[in-house]
């Protein structure tokens, strides 16, 4: 198996700078996810790891080699695409076997690889069909079969849920992360999803407009998002955003205001920053305050969805809709005041202008 190295990836279409000055390092066996809204470049990244794409500037390694020069068929990856991009003349065991076949495969081998994966993926009994008797489960199935007849150093995975409806999608997410172990395989995942990025990966490089944002294990990048865009992207429902300018009192000490609440800031931090963009994710409201510190909101709860064991509550905090993620068994009702609370060490603190995060100390 093969770890995957990006060096300065560069991919320009035209004028357009679709990737720009991507390093990444997957290591052996890891399963890698590159996550990101659309438009953002994953796919030209997928592609040109394929050798489908042509690199503009910078260097992508798998394994040992440098891969730039080296041809698709010569790269022992195998991808599986978004369409599926199944024969439809053929039956599902042609399918997998076709590209076996193409490289010369003895026939008695095909045969046992085909049948192996099968029985991995548990579609024997559709062998025989072709893709148009099949579900869009079972396609996808075929697809990620074709994938692992050829036994590659890399999987490469483009959005390979995204046509099938959530309860599948949920169930082939713990599917393919099983078949990972299993395959002892070094897999790249690419989807705009970021519960199937938290879910499925070991490392998470999250995109955006051809730069990357971040990388890291899925919960390292929940709890310390380094920029307002990977707080914003990744959670749901979505981490809430307070712009607070940071102010200073007559006694010269730094504060902000949050309504019915000063927070203060150390001396000397956030040097020549105005605005804070202030996050708090819904889960961390509390319902009784865990510190003395802790602020204190009036919420007026305008919508109360049930979840089950959970509720999402919804309120305007500073002209903003607000939600909070509580348990059940709070009463919360609309239009009834409910005193919240905030725990300072919840607060995310990001620098409005450039987006960066802010390592703000409070009082
Ligand atoms: N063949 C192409 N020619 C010109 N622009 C392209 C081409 N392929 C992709 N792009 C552009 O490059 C950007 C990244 O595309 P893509 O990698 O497909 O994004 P993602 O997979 O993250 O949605 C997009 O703005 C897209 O319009
Ligand atoms: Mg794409």
């Amino acid at each position: 198996m093969a770890r995957v190295v990006l060096r300065d990836f560069n991919k320009f279409y035209g004028d357009f700078h679709a990737v720009r000055d991507l390093n990444i390092e997957i290591p052996d066996r890891e399963f890698a996810v590159l996550v990101g809204p659309s438009g953002c470049g994953k796919t030209t990244t997928l592609r040109a790891i394929a050798g489908l794409e042509s690199v503009s500037s910078g260097e992508i390694w798998i394994g040992d080699r440098m891969v730039n020069r080296v041809y698709p068929k010569d790269r022992n990856i195998a991808m599986v695409f978004q369409s599926y991009a199944l024969y439809p003349h053929m039956t599902v065991y042609e399918n997998m076997a076709f590209g076996l076949k193409l490289r010369k495969t003895p026939p008695g081998e095909i045969r046992e690889r085909v049948n192996e994966a099968a029985s991995i993926l548990g579609i024997e009994e559709l062998l025989g069909r072709k893709p148009r008797q099949l579900s869009g489960g079972q396609r996808q199935r075929v697809a990620v079969g074709r994938a692992i007849v050829r036994k590659p150093e890399v999987f490469l995975f483009d959005e390979p849920l995204s046509n099938l409806d959530a309860q599948l999608r949920v169930a082939m997410r713990a599917e393919i992360s099983k078949l990972h172990k299993r395959l002892g395989a070094t897999v790249i995942y690419v989807t705009h999803d970021q519960v199937e990025a938290m879910t499925m990966a070991t490392t998470m490089f999250v995109m955006k407009d051809g730069l990357l944002q971040q990388a890291g294990h899925p919960l390292q990048i929940y709890r310390k998002p380094e920029r307002a865009f990977v707080a914003g992207f990744i959670g749901s429902p979505a981490i809430n955003f307070f712009p607070l300018p940071l102010e200073k009192d007559a006694g010269g000490r730094r504060f902000l205001q949050f309504p019915g609440n000063r927070i203060d800031v150390e001396q000397g931090a956030a040097e020549g920053v105005e605005t804070v963009l202030t996050g708090l994710r819904p889960e961390d409201f509390e319902t009784a305050a865990s510190d003395e510190r802790s602020l204190r909101v009036e919420a007026i709860p305008e919508v109360v969805e049930f979840l089950g064991d959970e509720s999402y509550v919804h309120f305007t905090c500073m002209g903003r809709n607000t939600i909070a993620k509580l348990r059940s068994s709070v009463p919360a009702e609309v239009g009834k005041p409910l005193t919240l609370c905030i725990n300072h060490s919840r607060l995310h603190f990001f620098d409005a202008s450039t987006g960066a995060r802010l390592e703000l100390a409070t009082l």
